[in-house]
C-alpha cells in the first residue's frame, strides 16, 4: 500500500534551487505538498525559479536566504510556517573541502545547526537530511546496508556524518522531532522536460555532468581515473541513481515522517554498480556521440566499487527505483543538448 501525503502540509526546501532540490520539488508539488524553496545562489542560479515555475503544478514560493543566517531564517519561519524541512543546502565539492575545510564546517555544520535551531523555536520537528554514500568510506562489504561501519576521508564527508550525529543529538533530546537520513549514492539525469538539470560551475568534479560536457563539444576528451581497479573492467564502479527517482525518494519519506513516529535511515540506491566504461557506452549511445577518452592515474580518495543495498529503504518507504542507466543518460542527454551552457 502507498502511504498518501496528509492535505497539502507545507515544506521548506533549503538550497531548493540547486540539482537535486529543484527536482524534487516538482516531484513534491506533484505528490500535494506545498513547497517554499530558500536559497542563496552560491551554487545554482536564479533561472531555474520560472522554469520550476513552468514546469510546476503550483506557482513557485521562493525566499532568497542564506541558512546561516538565523534573521533571514527566523523570518521565512514565520512568514510560512513550515510542517516539515527537507535540507539541501550544502557546500559538495570533496576535493575544495580538503583545501577550504572552514568554508565546509561553517556552511555545512554551521547551516545544520542554524536550522535545526529555527525548527526547535518554532516547533517544526520533521527532518529530511541529504546524507551521502560518503559515510560508508571505504566500504569492508557489498552491496552496502545501512548498518556497515561509518567513516569518512575528507572534510565534507565528515560534515555528514557528523550531521547525522547531530540530528540524533537533537532527536534525543527533543521528544517528536523526527529525522530522515537519506543517504544517496550517485545522483545523475534530468528532468525528462530537458528544461532543468545539473549544472555545475567551472571544471565538473563528477562523471556524468564531465561526459555530457565532452560529448556537447564542452571539452574535449574525459580522463578516466584508473583502469587497473579490482572490478570487471578495470575502472571504479558506482550505482548511479535517476534524480527523479532519488526525487520520488524524499516524497515517500516525507510520507514516513508524517504517517509514522519513527526516524529513519536508508540509502536511496539502485543496488547495482556500473563502470566508468559502461557510463561512457550508455552516454554515446543515448548521445549518439563520441566520448573520446584518455586513461589516467587514480584519483586519490577513489575506491574500486560502491553500491547501495536499497531492501531497507524498499521495506520501509515502499520505494525502489524505475529507471535504468540508458533513461539516466537519455535525459542528461537532452538536457544537456537542449542548454549547452546550463542556465546561462
Ligand atoms: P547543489 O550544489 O546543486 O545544491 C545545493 C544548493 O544549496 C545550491 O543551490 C546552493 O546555492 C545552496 N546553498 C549552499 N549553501 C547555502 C546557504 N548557506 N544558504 C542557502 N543556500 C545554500 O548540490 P546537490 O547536488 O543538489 O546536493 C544537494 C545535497 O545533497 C547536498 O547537501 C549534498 O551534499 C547532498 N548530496 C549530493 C550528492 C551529489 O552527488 N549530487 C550526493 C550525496 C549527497
Ligand atoms: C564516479 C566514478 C571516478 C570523474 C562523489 C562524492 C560523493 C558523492 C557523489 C556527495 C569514479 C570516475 C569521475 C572523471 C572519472 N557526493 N571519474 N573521470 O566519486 O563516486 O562520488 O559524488 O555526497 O561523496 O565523492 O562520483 O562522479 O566523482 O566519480 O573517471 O572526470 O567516475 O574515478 O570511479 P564519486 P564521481
Amino acid at each position: 500500500t502507498n502511504i498518501q501525503p496528509p492535505e497539502g502540509p507545507t515544506v521548506l526546501l533549503t538550497g531548493a534551487t540547486g540539482y537535486i532540490g529543484s527536482h524534487t520539488w516538482l516531484a513534491l508539488q506533484a505528490a500535494g505538498y506545498r513547497v517554499v524553496g530558500v536559497d542563496n545562489f552560491s551554487n545554482s542560479s536564479p533561472k531555474v525559479l520560472p522554469r520550476l515555475d513552468r514546469l510546476g503544478t503550483q506557482p513557485i514560493v521562493f525566499e532568497q536566504a542564506d541558512i546561516c543566517d538565523d534573521t533571514a531564517m527566523e523570518r521565512v519561519f514565520q512568514q510560512h510556517r513550515p510542517q516539515a524541512l527537507i535540507h539541501f543546502a550544502a557546500f559538495k565539492a570533496v576535493g575544495e573541502s580538503t583545501e577550504k575545510p572552514l568554508d565546509y564546517y561553517a556552511n555545512n555544520i554551521g547551516g545544520l545547526v542554524s536550522v535545526c535551531r529555527t525548527m526547535q523555536r518554532h516547533g517544526c520537528k520533521r527532518f529530511v537530511f541529504s546524507s551521502s554514500a560518503t559515510v560508508y568510506g571505504v566500504p569492508d562489504k557489498l552491496p552496502i546496508t545501512e548498518n556497515a561501519h561509518l567513516s569518512a576521508t575528507n572534510p565534507y564527508g565528515r560534515t555528514k556524518l557528523m550531521g547525522e550525529q547531530i540530528l540524533k543529538d537533537i532527536e534525543a533530546s527533543n521528544p517528536g522531532w523526527q529525522t530522515a537520513c537519506l543517504r544517496y549514492f550517485n545522483p545523475v539525469g534530468a528532468h525528462e522536460s530537458g528544461d532543468i538539470g545539473e549544472d555545475p560551475r567551472g571544471i565538473p568534479n563528477n562523471l556524468m555532468p564531465y561526459v555530457a560536457q565532452v560529448a556537447i563539444g564542452r571539452r574535449p576528451f574525459l580522463q578516466i581515473f584508473g583502469d587497473d581497479y579490482n572490478t570487471p573492467d578495470g575502472t571504479g564502479m558506482r550505482d548511479y541513481i535517476h534524480v527523479m527517482d532519488l526525487a520520488e525518494g524524499h516524497v515517500a519519506a516525507l510520507n514516513y515522517l508524517f504517517n509514522q513516529s519513527e526516524s529513519l535511515t536508508v540509502n536511496l540506491g539502485t543496488g547495482r554498480g556500473y563502470s566508468v566504461l559502461e557510463v561512457v557506452q550508455a552516454y554515446e549511445a543515448a548521445s549518439q556521440r563520441n566520448i573520446p577518452y584518455q586513461i589516467v592515474k587514480r584519483r586519490p580518495g577513489d575506491v574500486a566499487a560502491c553500491y547501495a543495498d536499497p531492501f531497507h529503504a524498499k521495506r520501509t518507504l515502499n520505494w525502489s527505483t524505475q529507471f535504468d542507466l540508458h533513461k539516466m543518460c537519455e535525459d542528461s542527454w537532452r538536457w544537456q543538448s537542449r542548454n549547452p551552457q546550463g542556465f546561462e
